[in-house]
């Protein structure tokens, strides 16, 4: 369904994606973790193409995505819940949804308020009034408005409390159970790596080790040069 091949991406001259090669079947949930600066974000914005890649294939059901606009490639239909959220905080939780909501039909609004119940409850409320839990799941519900084909996820987890962090995990869990199609970036390599069918971990701009988890687990030595720690 998505095929990296090579996929560099420099920042004024400064390559921090040095040819990434990855790929992702339909109903498959990819993984991706490493530390701060491995270029999780840059090669997710890459193939939404909020970041231009400075060279390599990315493609997506047999389409070629360099040189597309984000517009165009959310309509070939993935979906990013970005790092940090990046709801409108001053909106309210209605209108942060009716804003993603745009071209969709009212029959998609209810199913995703029936799957995240507590975002009809909260409706009225400013988003960023919200839980840092709430905002993760207004976060994942906005893209999931778009029905997307392929949901990708930046650190999901990111700030949120061990339990709160559960409960954004239930949510995965149903979608990945309905076989739903994911690429997943956290920095948690021990949670994510359970979760995912396969996981890839990334470091210094390149993909260093990759599998699932009981692969990853029998090359301890990568996961604890790169991540810092043992699985
Ligand atoms: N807009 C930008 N301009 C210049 N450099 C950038 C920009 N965005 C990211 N970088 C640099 O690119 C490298 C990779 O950053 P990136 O945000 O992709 O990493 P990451 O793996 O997502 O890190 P984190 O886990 O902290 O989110 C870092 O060295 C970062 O400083
Ligand atoms: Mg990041």
């Amino acid at each position: 369904m998505l095929e990296l091949r090579g996929v560099k991406v420099a920042y004024g001259g400064v390559e921090v994606l040095h040819g990434v090669e990855m790929s992702l079947g339909e109903g498959e949930v990819v993984g991706m973790v490493g530390p701060n600066g491995a270029g999780k974000t840059s090669l997710l914005r890459a193939i939404c193409g909020l970041t231009r890649s400075s060279a390599g294939e990315i493609g997506f059901e047999g389409r070629p995505l360099r040189g597309l606009a984000p517009e165009e490639i959310a309509r070939l239909g993935i979906a990013m819940v970005p790092e940090g959220r990046q709801i409108f905080g001053t909106l309210t939780v209605a209108e942060n949804l009716r804003l993603a909501a745009r071209g969709g039909g009212r029959e998609t609004m209810e199913q995703v308020l029936e799957r995240l119940p507590i975002l009809r409850e909260r409706a009225g409320q400013r988003a960023d009034r919200l839980s840092g839990g709430e905002q993760q799941q207004l976060a994942v519900a906005r893209a999931l408005l778009r029905k997307p084909r392929l949901l990708i996820l930046d650190e999901p987890s990111l700030g949120l409390a061990p339990k709160t962090i559960d409960v954004v995990y239930g949510l995965l869990e149903e979608l990945r159970a309905e076989g739903a199609t994911m690429l997943l970036v956290e920095q948690n390599a021990t949670r994510t790596i359970d979760f995912c069918h396969r996981s890839l971990v990334l470091a210094g701009g390149r993909v260093r080790a990759s599998g699932r988890r009981e692969e990853l687990q029998r090359d301890p030595e990568v996961l604890r040069a790169y991540m810092g720690r043992q699985l």
